[in-house]
């Protein structure tokens, strides 16, 4: 198919659809691509909502970086952060008060990078205009609605040599760093089996009129799949070098009735006008249940539900051919063989041994300065680190596309009576030489944080 058509906002339909989407074109390879090093990296902030001002905060606190523009559609939220940096060397640009105005935040030629973070549906938009026009990109999850999305920012970053990350912090978190280093060293064997997960109730925050712009959430959920899929995903495929000497082949996915979002939907449309229009519609079903099949012959199993009274669990579970690792309920834990979990002291000796050069370098600070435990600020002092030392980003725009793709295929799946569906290979065949995530630190780690 020709990229054209690609462009034309065309989503797969069918299993094989999804796979013919596959540009006809010699590719760029962006995987293990060093861009030239900055110096200082200069950072242009979309999106000021919840979630925006806490990277901005985070970036304050690593050297090398300079905040050079701020926007958001709503001014009061964009002047709370300029407020918030007063008294710091940055002294941003602001761009507020209309649709487009992000446009020419991404057009201010004294941008290296562009920061989204906006409701879903905005994400490849502003991905691939940053891109366009010379900017490197750091974008939320997911970074991709569509398959036709996934490969608009995968031709993109190829044909502008442009980073486009998808900021998937859970790669950052402290025990997948360190299980991650424990399967480089071989303590699991061949990893055999992942399985991650998004349960989250943000059934209150879905239907509040304050917490997401426009209810920009809670109108995400007419779309039946496993929406918010790369938060389980990412570490794991990370452990399984997917894109890096395996790929996944196909998916099916399964989803639950509704029981909880229509009710409560008809219950506040009974009390206050405000949720007339949200009532009486099909909502997204509360559990879905995606299996992912590699090929290597790996299986992986995601579970998304954000609707339901469930505790929180991310899941991250990996098991091989000689051990498994388990977190939530937190604490995390490791087994070897078939014996039982390891005693918290035993746990402690290999977290000793195997704690990943990162979280040596910079775990503890990271912990005081925050971000989800601290995640957060890991994968945002690496992603600067790499671009002021000209390294490949730890996640590529191959794994943005894969992991966000997801979401849409298991639309499909879930549709089409759990059926299996292909799962594109946007690398283009690279995965099968491409080579794993650096964490060894042996390059770079020379920026500073900030304290
Ligand atoms: N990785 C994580 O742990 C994590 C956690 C929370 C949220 N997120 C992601 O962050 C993103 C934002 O989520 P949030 O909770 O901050 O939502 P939010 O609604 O609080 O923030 C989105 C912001 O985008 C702004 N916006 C909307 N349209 C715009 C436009 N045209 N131009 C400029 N700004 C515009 C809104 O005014 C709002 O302030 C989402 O993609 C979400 O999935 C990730």
């Amino acid at each position: 198919m020709a990229l054209e058509n690609i462009m034309k906002g065309f989503s797969a339909t069918t299993p094989d659809d999804a796979f013919k989407l596959q540009p006809d074109k010699t590719h760029f390879n962006m995987c293990g691509y060093a861009a030239p090093k900055l110096d200082i990296v200069r950072i242009g902030f979309i999106g000021l909502g919840n979630r925006g001002p806490q990277a901005v905060d985070r970036m304050n606190h690593i050297e090398g970086v300079e905040i050079k523009a701020l926007c958001d559609i709503r001014p009061e939220k964009v002047n709370a952060v300029k407020k918030s940096l007063e008294g710091s060397i940055h002294k941003p640009a602001i761009y507020t008060d209309k649709e487009d105005e992000w446009k020419k935040l991404c057009e201010q030629p004294d941008i290296d990078l562009v920061y989204i973070a906006t409701p879903w549906s905005l994400h490849t938009p502003m991905a691939t205009y940053a891109m366009n026009h010379g900017k490197h990109v750091c974008v939320e999850v997911p970074a991709a609605k569509t398959i036709d999305e996934c490969w608009q920012l995968v031709e993109t970053s190829e044909r502008t040599k442009k980073h486009c990350m998808m900021l998937e912090n859970c790669c950052y978190d402290f025990f997948e760093l360190l299980t991650l280093n424990m399967v480089r060293q071989g303590l699991f064997g061949e990893i055999i089996h992942g399985e991650g997960a998004y349960d989250h109730d943000l059934l209150a925050g879905n239907f509040s009129k304050e917490k997401y712009y426009n209810m920009w959430r809670l109108k995400e959920n007419f779309r039946n799949g496993n929406l918010y899929p790369t938060h389980g995903l990412g570490p794991v495929a990370q452990t399984m070098n997917i894109n890096r000497g395996d790929k996944m082949d196909y998916l099916v996915a399964m989803q639950s009735n509704d029981f909880m979002m229509a009710q409560m939907a008809s219950d506040l449309a009974a009390k206050d006008d405000f949720y007339k229009p949200f009532a009486n519609k099909k909502y997204r079903g509360n559990m879905n249940v995606t299996s992912i099949r590699t090929n290597k012959g790996r299986s992986i199993m995601l579970q998304h539900d954000v609707t339901s009274p469930n505790i929180y669990s991310r899941i991250y579970k990996i098991s091989g051919t000689k051990g498994s690792a388990l977190k939530y309920p937190e604490p995390g834990r490791v087994a070897f063989d078939d014996k039982d979990w390891l005693t918290q002291e035993e746990y402690k000796k290999l977290e000793e041994k195997y704690q990943p050069a990162i979280v040596k370098k910079i775990g503890e600070e990271a912990k005081k300065l925050g971000g989800h435990g601290g995640m957060d600020f890991l994968m945002d002092w690496r992603t600067i680190d790499c671009l002021r030392n000209g390294l490949p980003l730890d996640e590529d725009v191959y794994d943005a596309a894969l992991w966000s793709s997801i979401a849409p295929l298991s639309e499909w799946s879930v549709a089409n009576r759990s059926n299996s569906i292909t799962v594109p290979d946007f690398t283009s065949g690279s995965w099968k030489t491409n080579q794993p995530v650096d964490i060894t630190l042996e390059k770079g780690g020379t920026t500073k944080v900030l304290v």
